[in-house]
Formats: structure tokens, sequence, C-alpha cells
């Protein structure tokens, strides 16, 4: 589940001063840019598209695999030429490196990247507006401590949905993760799982929805681990939380993305059978199909174990769409292991899913394993799965025609008077929309299906 994305957050600022914030990998860190670009709006930086026009360049990084890395390194030596560009000019360039590659390597990356001046992990960028300061007179900042403070309380909170495309939003309940999966990076870069409070969650989703968001997005590395204190001091789990939010005025939907098969709790169940806005799809990935390679991943649980909790979820939600991560080629993953997944998939037949060829990272026990895979093994397993997984896509997004449903107006299509909503699993919907605008929630029927989208037409 990565992307490339530029967040640009809009702002009236007199100041002179742009910054250009390009975002790599998970929902996570599109999250992170837009609260950092509100803090840098908040200080006085307009957002740019263009980076040429940039007074500050921050990354937003991504360690989970080494492709994700190294794109940072690739990126940064091509920044080189426009510093220098705008340095003849008499313009001076900051650039910055923020998220998981500056908290994994720290003043590693000032040592790589001579013209790096701050680098900001991912619990610190609350203080970005001061480590800008301080670089501004020559220094090289490196911040990538665990704050002791809460980084929420120290963020901008007014500017949240303050885009009027922002129907959709996503909003971090739960970061870090405890289960050290030996293949993972997470817990060291996003340290030990710790959840925000409810009242701090909810008050959040208030403003959003005052501000015209009509569907939230929970966000957490290990979302179902999230617990905290009901009005009542009860400790609650996520489920409860989702009730409570389903109360929120303007909230017609919720999801929640990533989640542990171990942390699918009753009350949670509860919620998926009972929330008419909790969405009917989930994203519970497995990683594989043996039992061998789960327990060599710390995964603690078996292919069995997986299998019978979708049973249960799709009896609580029947027409719940499922969504899974893969790895192929995980040290001592044999073909016989890997047929194990293939069968998985075959039973679950998930909705969407993302495949990874394992990739080791530093300081992780999967690094240290022998018996690491052959790479063209793992770009053939990979090409393999990726078929299978891509025609079980093809397969749910084809039984949606003929259906109707409600379906979320996003933003504009790519031809006139067209609008993008999404369905309730998830799917791109693009429609002729009449006098609908974006924000609206519009009845459809489906008329047509691909893999990525699907086309339909307005019932009411
Ligand atoms: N190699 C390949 N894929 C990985 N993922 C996490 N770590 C690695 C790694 N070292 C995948 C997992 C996870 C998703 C976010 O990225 O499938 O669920
Ligand atoms: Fe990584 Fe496993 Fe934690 Fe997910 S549950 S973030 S894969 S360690």
């Amino acid at each position: 589940m990565t992307q490339e994305t530029t967040t640009v957050i809009r702002q009236d600022a007199t100041n002179q001063r742009k910054v250009f914030i390009k975002t790599y990998g998970c929902q996570m860190n599109v999250y992170d840019s837009e609260r950092m670009g509100e803090a840098l709006a908040a200080d006085g930086y307009q957002p740019t598209e263009v980076i040429e026009d940039a007074d500050l360049i921050l990354l937003n990084t991504c360690h989970i695999r080494e492709k994700a890395a190294e794109k940072v390194y690739s990126a940064l030596g091509r920044y080189r030429d426009l510093k220098t560009a705008r340095a003849k000019e008499g313009r001076e360039t900051l650039i910055g490196v923020a998220g998981c590659v500056a908290q994994a390597e720290g003043e590693e990356i000032l040592r790589r990247a001579p013209d790096v001046s701050v680098v900001i992990g991912p619990q610190t960028y609350h203080r970005l507006p001061e480590a800008l300061r301080r670089a501004k007179t020559g220094e090289r900042v490196v911040d990538t401590e665990y704050a002791v403070e809460d980084k929420f309380d120290y963020l901008p909170k007014k500017e949240r949905g303050v885009r009027p495309k922002n129907v959709s939003a996503f909003l971090t309940v739960q970061e870090g993760c405890d289960k050290f999966c030996t293949f993972c990076v997470v817990p060291y870069t996003r340290g030990a799982e710790i959840s925000r409070s409810r009242k701090q969650i909810v008050d959040e989703a208030k403003r959003l929805a005052e501000n015209g968001v009509r569907e939230i997005t929970l966000l957490g590395q290990n979302v179902n681990a999230w617990h905290g204190e009901g009005p009542d001091g009860a400790e609650w789990g996520l489920g409860e939380l989702l009730f409570d939010l389903a109360r929120v005025d303007g909230i017609d939907r919720l999801r929640y993305t990533t989640s542990h098969p171990r942390d699918m709790d009753e009350r949670l169940m509860a919620a998926h059978r009972e929330l008419p806005e909790l969405m009917p799809y989930l994203h519970l990935p497995v990683q594989a199909g043996s039992d061998r390679i789960l327990k060599a991943m710390n995964r603690r649980h078996t292919a069995a174990e997986y299998l019978a909790l979708i049973e249960r979820i799709r009896a609580a939600r029947p027409d719940i769409a499922m969504s899974g991560d893969f790895i192929v080629g995980f040290p001592g993953e044999t073909e016989e292991d890997f047929q194990a997944t293939l069968d998985l998939v075959e039973q679950v037949r998930y909705a969407q899913a993302f495949s990874f060829k394992y990739s080791p990272r530093p300081g992780t026990p999967g690094a240290e394993l022998g018996d690491q895979v052959p790479e063209a093994e793992k770009a053939d397993r990979l090409q393999r799965l990726q078929a299978l997984l891509s025609r079980h896509q093809l397969e749910f997004a084809q039984s949606r025609i003929g259906m109707e449903m409600d379906i979320l107006l996003e933003k504009p299509g790519r031809n006139p008077g067209q609008l993008v909503g999404r369905s309730p699993w998830l799917q791109s919907v693009v429609i002729d929309a009449g006098d609908a605008v974006v924000g609206d929630m519009v009845r459809v029927r489906i008329t047509d299906a691909s893999a990525n989208s699907l086309a339909a037409v307005r019932l009411d």
C-alpha cells in the first residue's frame, strides 16, 4: 500500500515562504503530511505544487521496504541541482526529511545528503517550525526522539478539514506496534503502541464533521489494538470507539485500517454487525498462508485461525469485502509454503490486496536469517500471486454490476460533468453527476466494472 502523493494544504497566507511536501508510503504518512502542512501554514508557509518555487522541500518518507528508503536518497540527489540553481538567484532552499527514514537513519541522512538541514521523526513533527528556525541560522537539526509531550496537543486544530474537497478524511487514533513481526521495521520506526485518548479522537471527528467531512478512516499501524478510557471509566476497545464515533452528527461512514488478526475482538465484531455507518470492507493482512512461515514471521496465529476469524467476520457482516497484504519469499519459504499462500487466497477471495517481495530490513530479525530466497524466485512467486489476486479483484468488481448502492461523491471525474465517488467497498465509482456535487451521497446502479473502477447511473 505505498503511493506517492503531494500534500497540498490550502490556506490564505500572506507571507511569501512556500513549502513543497512530498509524501511516500502509507496513509498515516498522508495524515502526518497534512498535519505538518498545517503546522507550517500556521508558521507562515504557503503550500506549492511547483517544487522550483519552494523555500522548503519536505520529504515525508517510508522505510518499510528497501526500495521505499532508496527513493528518498535519489530524490535528495535530484534536489541538489535545484538548490544550487535557486542559490544563484539569491534564494535559499531548506530541505527537510521527515517520517520513518528520518527516524531509522537520523544522522546518517546528514552524512549521505549534505544539503539536508532538518531530519525530523514521526513523533516530533510538531517541533518542525522550531527546527526550521534553527536551520535558518545554518544549524543542521536532527530531532528523532520519542517526545515526552503528545504531538497532537501541539498541532494546530482549527485548520483541519479546510479543504472543501475533503469529504473523506483520515484520523490517526493509534500509532506504533508491539507485535514485532520479524520482517517489519514499524516497531522500530514508529515505536511502541500508543493510543490517542477517546476525547481527542471524538473532538477531532466533530471538527472534521463541522468542516463537511462525511467519511472518516481511523488510522493506526495496529488500529484494532486501540484502547482507551470510556466516559464511565471503563476500558474501551476500537469497537466501542466506533459506536461512539457513529453518533457524531454528520459522520455517515466509518472505516479503519490496518488491523492485526489477533486484535479482532467481540465488540469489534458487534460494530460490524450493528453499525450501518461502519463500511463493509476490512483490511486484515495475513502475509502468508503457510503455518511454518507464519511462525517464522512471528505472526502468532495459524492459517486455520485466520480463516476461522474471517468466517466469524462474514457471519457478522455477510457483505463484507476482505483486503490483505502478502509477502512472498520470506527466508526459508519453499514452493510448498508458497502454494499454501495461494490456497489461502483461493479460500478468502480478496476484493483487494497488496503484495510484496520480502525485503530484508536492517535491524529486524528476518534480515539475520539464513536461507534468503533468491530474487528471481521472489519475482516469480510475486507474479503468480498477483495474477491470482488481480483475477479475484476483477471478479469482485464485476459482481457489483446491477447492484444499487449509495456512493459518496469525492472529486471531479476525467470528463466534464462526471464525478467520482466511493462505493461502500472502497471502489471508485464514476457517474454523470447531473445536479449532484462533491460531498453528496447519491443512490446509483452499477453498470460496468473494471478492476479499479466502476461505472454507474444515478437513481435519485
Ligand atoms: N518486506 C516486504 N514487505 C513488507 N511489509 C512490511 N515489511 C516488509 C518487508 N520487510 C509489507 C507487509 C505489511 C505492508 C504494510 O508492507 O505486507 O503489511
Ligand atoms: Fe509490522 Fe507486524 Fe506491527 Fe504490522 S503487526 S506494523 S507487520 S510488526
